[in-house]
């Protein structure tokens, strides 16, 4: 059976990471037995100017009859500077995650294959980092009402809120996913401050000790974490935040190896999972064939895992992209500024040494002809 690939290009980048990343799943498609079947949507500011609706009814249910989506990102610059606007790429997505039930957001963030020296960090600081942070998406202030303006408009209101029952679930994800990592949940809170703080602490650490008090759970206050984050990012495993936290913590961090444009993220929850690459819409560089296509091809890889179960072609994608990385077939992002290669030759990149590694797998004891 074929796996069906809700793919969302969306805005800005979009388009071009994504087709790059299709094309290296036809790779894989190619060098195995794996099938799969891309179906196209449109969300974000390219639905608006299509039909008006940032996230169109086709588009959720395509990806409810879908295994999987994968997703470039959203954003216009148009609708950054208009604070007035009423419609706004963003709400695509936002609907997206909640129409979807993606509670969990998953960012892994690690250093890649020798690009210490990209960090803005000093090496001996950078060097060892590896922790995934896990981002509340579906509640909190993102979501939380009432929010809006007082009749005269001079106020502004936005409400936090959490339920015990959001908080436990995301927290079961977060403690099983440190059981197959190094075992150490940060929960990264406002409990100074914020009532919603104090019922994450409260929901957690019942958890912990009811069920997971084999692992190590530990608290920071957020403002703490991010001087953390930059001073020893080796420090953290598992890090468990709140929707803005988490947004706020999880760009702060991806910058940390110097090598944004390799990041892969997963959001899941109660139904179909979603991929996309940490970096967003990257308006500047839309059209000019020139961004990375690797944190898409990677995050691809991650759905083959995570989704499909298909850990032998994630590994394949892995491996390509390493090998063409290692033989300096980068983007500019990645290069030492004068040899760069475009988009679309890093995907064709990734996609012949896909052909190629799978021609070469031999077994290693050939048994006597004859
Ligand atoms: C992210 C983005 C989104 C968010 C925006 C585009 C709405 O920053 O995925 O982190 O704030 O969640
Ligand atoms: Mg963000």
């Amino acid at each position: 059976m074929k796996k069906k690939i809700a793919i969302l290009p969306g805005d800005g980048i979009g388009p071009e990471i994504i087709r790059e990343a299709v094309k290296v799943l036809k790779a894989v498609e190619k060098s195995s037995g794996a099938g799969f079947e891309f179906r196209e949507g449109i969300i974000g500011a390219v639905a608006i100017d299509k039909c008006g609706d940032p996230y169109p009814p086709e588009t959720h249910k395509l990806c409810i009859s879908s295994d999987a989506v994968l997703f470039g990102a959203v954003g216009d610059p148009k609708y950054d500077n208009n604070p007035a606007a009423k419609i706004r790429p963003e709400q695509g997505l936002l609907r997206m995650r909640k129409e979807l039930g993606l509670y969990a957001n998953i960012r892994p963030v690690e250093l890649f294959w020798g690009q210490y020296n990209r960090s803005p960090l000093k090496e001996e600081v950078v060097r060892n980092t590896d922790m995934v942070i896990v981002r509340e998406l579906t509640g909190g202030i993102y979501f939380g009402e009432p929010r809006g303006r007082s009749d005269d408009r001079q106020e502004a209101f936005d409400t936090c809120r959490y339920t015990t029952g959001e908080i436990l679930r995301i927290s079961e994800k977060t403690f099983n996913l440190a059981e197959k990592r190094r075992g150490v949940v940060t929960l990264v809170d406002k409990a100074n401050v914020l009532e919603t703080s104090r019922l994450w602490r409260e929901v957690v650490t019942r958890l912990h000790k009811d069920k997971y008090s084999h692992l190590i759970l530990d608290y920071l206050y957020v403002d703490n974490a991010a001087m953390k984050i930059v001073t020893n990012p080796s420090a953290f495993d598992v890090i468990l935040t709140e929707n803005m936290f988490g947004d706020i913590l999880s760009d702060l961090a991806s910058v940390l190896t110097g090598s944004v444009g390799l990041l892969a993220s997963a959001s899941c929850g109660t139904g179909v999972s979603l991929y996309e690459p940490v970096h967003g819409s990257y308006p500047q560089a839309a059209g000019l064939d020139k961004a990375n296509p690797l944190a898409t091809i990677l995050s691809a890889a991650m759905m083959l895992d995570d989704s499909f179960g298909m850990h032998r072609e994630s590994n394949l994608i892995r491996n390509a992209c390493r090998a063409i990385i290692e033989k300096g077939i980068v983007t500019e992002d990645l290069s030492d500024g004068k040899d760069y290669f475009t988009t679309s030759e890093v995907g064709d990149a990734v996609a012949k040494q896909i052909i190629e590694l799978v021609k070469n797998i031999k077994p290693l004891s050939c048994p006597e002809v004859g």
